[in-house]
């Protein structure tokens, strides 16, 4: 039978302001879903931290979108808030926006990255978690594993890659999705995903005829805006994604490769600036210095039939050393720019911010212009 993952993250608290996540909630969560896990629900999980963010990577049989899965996942946020609220961590319960529980975990305020496949002989998967950005800010990394030649040597060389991949876009202002292929569909793709706040890669599959299943995600993003939900700023949307790798699809170094550039993201500092994605180790993925910058870690695993071995701490490799130094060099120098855009937003994408509310205040002052 086939396995599912399930990737669920919130922000129930940080350790101090929004830097990282207290052991305390750790354990609480580690003893949630040793529960779950010794009732059988759950095959495995792993609970991590990146940021102020708490993950809660499953496996289980039980589907996609599953009340029971989602549930626990639920009560874990709730019984980590519990223990935030003790200890007065700030913003104690941050993401949990709804009162009770209602059957789905989505438009509640966690993100969710979930697929379900057919495990393989050898299935090593890769569990992304994102801080202090947006679901929009793996859309370079995704297109680039899974359709550019530069990055994945794979598309040229592997006959098993060499058709290509279809991406799910999706519209996440007016809840559409399309499918495209690529390469034949290249162009229209990246129309679409270099507009990064509104059109978001959801998930990816292989072609039909290959190797692998065709209604099998190889890839999912949590898409999640948390603003859609409460109508309001409160925090970010700070994504997680799962890829599998390997025979038939991007090799593991092929999965890692794009976080070497450090490409600018949006969501620094009150979700309100850009500024460069810095690939680093699990114990570096405390967001300080401007409340950031943005951070993304990334778990390594082989599965087996359903069990998490690892994680091995794939960005901790010193490979990925001179991404770092370039990226803090690219940080004092958006820092240069102050409140000034393109470090701060733009005006359209402020309106989810505290921004709006300033300018309100202001809009009586004007008077017109000859
Ligand atoms: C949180 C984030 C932070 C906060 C900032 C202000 O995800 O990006 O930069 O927005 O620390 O936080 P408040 O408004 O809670 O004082
Ligand atoms: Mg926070
Ligand atoms: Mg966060």
């Amino acid at each position: 039978s086939k396995v599912t993952v399930s990737l669920i993250k919130a922000d129930v608290g940080g350790w101090p302001g929004h830097a990282s996540v207290h052991p305390a909630l750790i354990d609480k969560a580690e003893e949630v879903l040793s529960e779950a896990k010794s009732a059988g629900t759950l095959i495995d999980f792993k609970v991590m931290a990146c940021g102020d963010d708490l993950e809660l990577l499953m496996t289980h049989r039980l589907g996609t979108d599953e009340a029971e899965i989602h549930a626990i996942a639920w009560e874990t946020f709730e019984k980590a808030t519990a223990e935030a609220k003790s200890l007065k961590l700030y913003g104690a319960g941050q993401d949990l926006l709804c009162d009770a529980f209602s059957g789905n975990i989505r438009g509640m305020g966690p993100g969710v990255a979930e697929m379900q496949f057919t495990e393989r002989d050898a299935e090593p998967l890769v569990a992304f978690m994102m801080d202090k950005t947006e679901p929009g800010a793996f859309n370079l990394p995704i297109f680039r594993m899974f359709a550019d030649p530069f990055n994945t040597a794979g598309l040229v060389i592997d006959p098993s890659l060499h058709n290509g991949f279809i991406f799910e876009i999706w519209d996440i202002l007016d809840h559409k999705k399309v499918f495209m292929s690529c390469p034949e569909e290249m162009y229209n793709i990246l129309a679409l995903i270099g507009a990064k706040s509104r059109y978001v890669i959801k998930r990816v599959y292989p072609k039909p005829g290959g190797k692998l299943p065709s209604e099998e995600p190889v890839a999912v993003v949590s898409t999640e805006k948390l603003y859609q939900t409460a109508g309001t700023y409160v925090g970010k949307d700070d994504p997680v994604a799962l890829v599998r790798a390997q025979s038939g699809l991007p090799a593991l170094g092929e999965v890692l490769e794009p976080f070497a550039l450090g490409h600018l993201v949006s969501g620094w500092m009150r979700g309100s600036h850009n500024g460069p994605l810095m690939p680093c180790a699990f114990e570096d993925a405390h967001p300080t210095r401007f409340d950031g910058p943005p951070r993304v870690i990334a778990a390594g695993f082989q599965l087996c039939n359903g069990l998490l071995i690892g994680p091995v701490d794939l960005f901790a490799d010193v490979a990925f050393d001179l991404t770092r130094m370039r990226v803090l060099e690219i940080t004092d120098y958006m820092r240069a720019h102050g409140p000034f855009e393109p470090h701060r937003l733009p005006l359209e994408d402020m309106e989810y911010t505290t921004l709006p509310h300033v300018l309100k205040r202001l809009a009586e002052r004007f008077e017109p212009a000859e």
